[in-house]
């Protein structure tokens, strides 16, 4: 099926790995024109010469300053306005893993509200003036399941990404008949590199396959398989994050889409 990138003009944050390179390098195969972003230049660069993109943004999205830069940076390498966001730039900036919400200091709140909802915020509305303009834009924030089933431990995390998912269906509310749609992608537990690499040393293993890891984990009690067998992969994100960033998409706006093989138990 042909989606329509061809020549369409995305930034995808936090694309120097994991979740948000797959989806970089899926929408640059389907025709778009991608810039790629993170805040280590050599990262960034090594995936944007890889899938053939526009260019590079560099910039923490923690801070306004930051945002700012990254969008200027996108705007420049695409030669025009961006007209697919991929808010994908996250995950806990505090690593609580261990403490409960009353043991996490207000200042680690504040950090996972910073990295994980504003830094999507201060995004969107820079970019959003532009594709009110051309009457076209797709905004995609990458959540979590825990914004919707949180654990009791890490929730200055999971918080914040519940506050994305509030931001999205406001903000989807907000621009209507604009031509601009905005949804929440929420993935379940993805093997990322970052997930393989911190396994294998956990289980003193250099070659481990996914599989072992995974039953490893699953073993150790560190999780349940979910319904679908086994754990997510980034592709499996870049897949409905490519379909939500077709112009064919239009009438899909301010939902929630699951990627996490069932592991939420809900009706939606
Ligand atoms: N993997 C999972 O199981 C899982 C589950 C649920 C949700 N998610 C969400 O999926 C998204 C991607 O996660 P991932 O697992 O693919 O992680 P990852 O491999 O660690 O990649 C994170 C990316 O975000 C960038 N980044 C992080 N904080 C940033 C900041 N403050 N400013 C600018 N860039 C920042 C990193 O850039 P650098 O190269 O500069 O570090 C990197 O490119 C996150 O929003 C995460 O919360 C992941």
């Amino acid at each position: 099926m042909d989606l329509k990138l061809t020549g369409r003009r995305a930034l995808v944050t936090g694309s120097s790995s994991g979740i948000g390179e797959a989806v970089a390098r899926m929408l640059a195969r389907e025709g778009a024109a991608v810039v790629v972003h993170g805040r280590n230049r050599d990262r960034a660069g090594a995936v944007a010469t890889d899938i053939g993109a526009a260019g590079i943004a560099l910039g923490d999205l923690s801070t306004d300053e930051g945002a700012a830069a990254v969008h200027a940076a996108a705007v420049g390498a695409l030669g025009g306005n961006i007209e697919i966001l991929v808010n994908n730039a996250g995950g806990s900036s505090t690593g609580n893993t261990t403490k409960t919400p009353a043991e996490i200091a207000i200042a680690d709140w504040l950090s996972n509200y910073n990295a994980n909802a504003l830094s999507s915020v201060r995004l969107a509305q820079l970019a959003i003036p532009a594709m009110k303009d051309a009457a076209f834009g797709r905004i995609i924030n990458v959540s979590s399941a825990v914004a919707v089933q949180p654990n009791n431990l890490g929730s200055d995390y999971s918080a914040a990404k519940s506050a994305l998912n509030n931001f999205t269906v406001s903000l989807a509310g907000s621009l209507k008949g604009a031509g601009i749609t905005v949804n929440t992608v929420s993935p379940g537990i993805i093997m990322v590199d970052g997930l393989i690499r911190f396994a294998r040393s956990k289980f003193g293993d250099p070659n481990m396959s996914i599989e072992d890891i995974t039953a490893r984990l699953v073993a150790a009690k560190v999780f349940d398989l979910p319904p679908a067998g086994r754990l997510g992969t980034p592709e499996d994100l870049a897949i409905v994050i490519c379909t939500l960033a077709s112009p064919l998409s239009g009438f899909v706006t301010g939902a929630n889409y699951r990627v996490d093989g069932g592991q939420v138990r809900s009706l939606n």
